[in-house]
């Protein structure tokens, strides 16, 4: 606070304000005149308070914490946070995927999983969701896909029929539709529910072998989900139920707390394994690739301020640290270019600058000016190479986070390998994690949402979908919504 105008209020030179109460009139009665410098000041503010919500994920939280490393692994990976011992300051934010910045957190939905770690050798990014699998395996389809979830561009309504014609059209979403109406679609809080990286990334060692993962993130809080009326009776009487869940819950020092776990493939397996491990819409079976402790995520620390730490904060798949590189995964290469590209749009150029993005070490990058930019080098040359003593990076040949590709440029789904397939993994899901209860409410919430409008032809492809996951739900579902709709 201003010592010299103590608590009052000011303008944003600075200077003291002259009132926040009345506008300056010309009487009483009178017209408002223009060179009330504090009045157009407000009024042009609050035209511009605003920045664009995330595309897909507006609605969401976070807060701040630390992730430690209490496991040796580093036979698998140099980098330096997960290096036994390591203490990294972290944040932390959970979203849903649909609906718009004010939409209710308690609609079903998958939950995004985003964590960005402070580490000594610049920021890391991990963007994950409370499912270990995603919907579709080409990034050229997700704008389609997120179109589909969204609004009918003549009413703007949400539409189940829309839905349902996206899904049922690409049968590889099947293992992540089950997920989603499942319980995993109605996690009680963020607390409570597990995270995934959900691709497949590359992590390399000190000796520059190289090794791929997928990261897991269990809940010590318990997994606990809503039933399908107590998150709608939810999503009316408090629509930020999960966002003040965890600010409240950190507030009184209940700290959540995640164990983190990878599974770890060798690098040369990735070639013969019966699953394509960079299918996004693959999990691989923990009895061939076990998990490996690594260490612990604790959230301790509420934003100060939504807008500034929550809501301008940008996460990206891109973003890796030595000892951790990306995969063939045709998912999260696209990934790796979106995020950055949509934070520019949404937050401005030099969103790097912002202090919740401000990696802990120095920045050493030629890109300068820029709408907003405040960060500077001095008079460091801004081109290279220079002969001004600052040094570029001058890498040239194979490089260590990399992989083998071969073979002419084509536009195609991925080569099949033996189990391939869109629905053998959903339909192990539906009969051997499922338990009879989940069965039947997994019956009931997908004939709930068939019933809510889709039609045909998409009805009856939805139907042959659901018994392609499994015979028998496929049944039951075709049962209920026929019965249902001719009552
Ligand atoms: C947010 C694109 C797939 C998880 C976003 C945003 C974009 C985007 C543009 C908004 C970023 C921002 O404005 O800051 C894409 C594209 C995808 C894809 C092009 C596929 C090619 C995925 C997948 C996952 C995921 C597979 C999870 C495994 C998230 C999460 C957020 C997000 C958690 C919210 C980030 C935050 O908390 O700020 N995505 N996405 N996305 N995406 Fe994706």
């Amino acid at each position: 606070m201003d010592k010299k105008h103590g608590t009052g209020s000011t303008m944003s030179t600075g200077a003291p304000a002259a009132s926040d109460r009345n506008s300056l009139t010309i009487g009483p009665d009178g017209p408002i005149v223009l060179h009330d410098v504090h009045f157009l000041e407000q009024m042009a503010h609050f035209n511009r308070e605003k920045v664009p919500e995330r595309q897909p994920h507006a609605k969401g939280s976070g807060a701040f914490g630390v992730f430690k490393t209490t496991a040796d692994v580093s036979a698998y990976t140099k980098a330096a946070l997960f290096q036994k011992g390591a203490s990294t300051d972290m944040l932390a934010r959970f979203s849903t995927v649909a609906g718009e910045s004010g939409s209710p957190d308690t609609w079903r939905d998958v939950r995004g999983f985003s964590l960005k770690f402070y580490t000594d050798e610049g920021n890391y990014d991990l963007v994950g969701n409370n499912t270990p699998i995603f919907f579709i395996r080409d990034a050229m389809k997700f704008p389609h896909f997120i179109r589909s979830q969204k609004r009918l561009p003549d009413s703007g309504l949400r539409d189940n029929h829309m839905q349902w014609d996206f899904w049922t059209n690409n049968p590889e979403s099947a293992h992540q539709v089950t997920y989603l109406m499942g319980q995993r679609g109605l996690p009680r809080t963020w607390r409570n529910m597990n995270g995934y990286g959900s691709h497949t990334y590359m992590w390399i060692n000190a000796k520059g072998e190289k090794f791929w993962v997928k990261y897991h993130f269990h809940t010590h809080q318990g997994m606990e989900f809503f039933s399908n009326a107590e998150a709608a009776a939810m999503a009316g009487a408090d629509a930020d139920f999960h966002r003040r869940d965890l600010f409240d819950a950190i507030a009184r020092g209940e700290h959540p707390v995640w164990t983190m776990s990878v599974q770890v493939m060798p690098y040369a397996e990735a070639k013969t394994y019966r699953i394509n491990p960079f299918d996004l819409t693959k999990t691989w079976p923990h009895a061939d690739y076990p998990l490996i402790e690594v260490g612990t995520m604790t959230l301790n620390r509420n934003p100060e301020n939504f807008f500034a730490q929550i809501e301008q904060a940008a996460f990206s798949p891109g973003n890796t640290v030595p000892g951790i590189g990306l995969s063939p995964d045709k998912m999260l290469l696209g990934r790796a270019f979106a995020y950055n590209d949509a934070q520019r749009n949404r937050i401005g150029t030099n969103f790097h600058q912002l202090p919740v993005n401000r990696p802990k070490v120095a920045v050493n990058t030629y890109m300068f000016d820029g709408q907003m930019a405040y960060e500077h080098s001095g008079n460091a040359p801004v081109y290279a190479p220079n002969s001004g003593g600052r040094s570029w990076a001058d890498e040239t040949g194979p490089v260590e986070d990399g992989w083998e590709t071969d073979g002419e440029m084509v536009r195609s789904a991925y080569t099949l390998r033996a189990e391939d397939d869109d629905f053998t993994q959903p339909g192990i899901l539906v009969r051997e994690v499922f338990n009879d209860d989940q069965r039947s409410k997994l019956v009931e919430t997908v004939s709930g949402a068939l019933l809510g409008g889709v039609r045909s032809p998409v009805l009856e492809r939805a139907f042959d979908y659901w018994k392609s996951v499994d015979a028998d739900v496929g049944r039951r579902i075709e049962e209920r919504v026929r019965a249902g709709s001719a009552a």
